[in-house]
């Protein structure tokens, strides 16, 4: 019985790197699950144990230090090269019997291959932890948020184990020692976490498509269509938009013949090395009325997300409306949805997260719709897709002229919600 079960696994693991490639994503992520679930099945409590308390933060441990020591950029490309523990560790300048430590704990958990007697080469994984984005994202985590995480426990003492709520006194402050100070004022004040962060937003990004891209959101349908008509009129706004460059990489995807400016709304360092290829990029703070008028869309991507408190949300909307046109412009929204049962992990970890970094918290459908109602907004549509975990929520004034819109104008659209 066991073997025939290790032999059937074994066919499968053979077949991975076919699945892999031919399977479609939410088979893909299925079988991950599947696999996932195999584990906590087979797995004996005291060895989840161990493996969580030693294996994992060891194995975080490894990689950040193989980063800093170069072993990865040593490793090349998939199976590109084989590099003996001495070779590593004279790169690295370290100490063999060191380096050779935590490459054999790389190795247990998969990170790195090993070939030969101290003897290792590349995986996807680490030929991926060379790109700066991934670098960031391991730095940032390790190097700037673990001593967060540390301190959550005696951060909920402090205020009797209420969910956080204030973005300016949360776990992050309460571990830096800096009451009163949110973390976007931080990173302006240092540009080395600022950008670290930036690359781990792009590295959550990686290998997700665009929201305007095929069997998302209709941008022309739903945006273009009934547009702006110069190219003084605005199509879209993106309040907080971060520095990862979407409007320009979105102004190549309409083309030239779609009219309407797109504007990146910041804090000052983010405009400040903002490449504005295609797109402007001007300061603007949602703590205060919004300055643009009449744009045909005003987007906030992952920024409700960042206050648990309905009542910021709220004043963040209600800075918007008056800006608004009604009948034409439109609110849109891309977050994270919390589904009522079952949530996976992708999308839980992101929610823990929030809360460390900003008292944030990802929301449900319900709890989206009861926000947006309670400031006079009215759900049109919402999309998802089957690559992301990100849903986009289209909303306008109810008060408005009503386009006779309604959730079910949107029937025929398979991803949404
Ligand atoms: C969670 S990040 C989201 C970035 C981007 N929208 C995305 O989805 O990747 C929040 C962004 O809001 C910006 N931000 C913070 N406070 C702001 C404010 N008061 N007004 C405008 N932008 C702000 C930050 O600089 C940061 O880039």
């Amino acid at each position: 019985m066991g073997s025939d079960a290790i032999s059937r696994l074994k066919a499968l693991l053979a077949e991975a790197r076919d699945l892999r490639e031919t399977l479609p994503n939410a088979d893909r992520l299925q079988l991950i699950g599947l696999t996932e679930a195999l584990q906590h099945e087979l797995e004996r409590p005291d060895e989840a144990v161990f493996r969580l308390t030693f294996n994992q933060p060891g194995h975080y441990l490894a990689i950040r230090l193989a980063i800093q020591w170069g072993v990865f950029e040593a490793l090349g490309d998939v199976g590109e090269s084989k590099k003996t523990t001495t070779q590593l560790a004279e790169s690295a300048q370290a100490d063999p019997r060191l380096v050779a430590r935590f490459l054999r704990h790389l190795a247990a958990n998969g990170t790195i291959r090993e070939v030969d007697l101290d003897t290792y080469q590349s995986t996807r994984l680490s030929a991926s932890l060379r790109q700066k984005s991934f670098k960031d994202a391991i730095h940032f985590m390790f190097d700037d948020f673990y001593n967060v995480g540390w301190k959550v426990p005696s951060f909920l003492d402090t205020i009797s184990h209420r969910n956080p709520a204030e973005i300016e006194n949360g776990p992050f402050q309460y571990a830096y020692n800096m009451p009163n100070k949110s973390l976007y004022t931080y990173f302006g004040e240092n540009s080395g976490m600022a950008q670290r962060f930036g690359g781990m937003i792009q590295m959550y990004n990686a290998g997700k498509p665009f929201f305007w891209e095929d069997d998302w959101f209709p941008i022309k349908e739903r945006l273009v269509e009934g547009g702006p008509k110069s190219d003084e009129d605005v199509l879209l706004i993106d309040i907080g938009g971060g520095d990862a460059g979407d409007l320009g990489i979105l102004r190549k995807a309409l083309g030239p013949e779609v009219k309407g400016r797109l504007i990146l709304q910041e804090l000052k360092h983010i405009v400040d090395r903002a490449d504005q290829d295609g797109y402007e990029a001007q300061v603007g703070d949602w703590y205060e009325e919004q300055p643009v008028k009449g744009a045909r869309a005003y987007m906030l991507q992952h920024i409700l997300h960042d206050y648990s408190s309905d009542d910021e949300c709220r004043r963040i909307l209600k800075n918007i409306i008056p800006a608004m046109t009604p009948g034409y412009s439109k609110l849109l929204i891309k977050e994270l949805l919390i589904p009522d049962r079952n949530a996976p992990w992708a999308l839980t970890s992101l929610d823990v997260n929030v809360m460390q970094s900003l008292s944030g918290q990802e929301r449900t459908e319900s709890q989206f719709r009861n926000l947006l109602e309670s400031v006079g907004f009215k759900i049109d549509g919402m999309w998802s897709h089957k690559d992301a975990i990100d849903v986009v929520i289209e909303a306008s004034l109810a008060k408005g002229i009503d386009f006779g819109l309604s959730t079910s104008l949107n029937a025929g659209n398979d991803d949404q919600l």
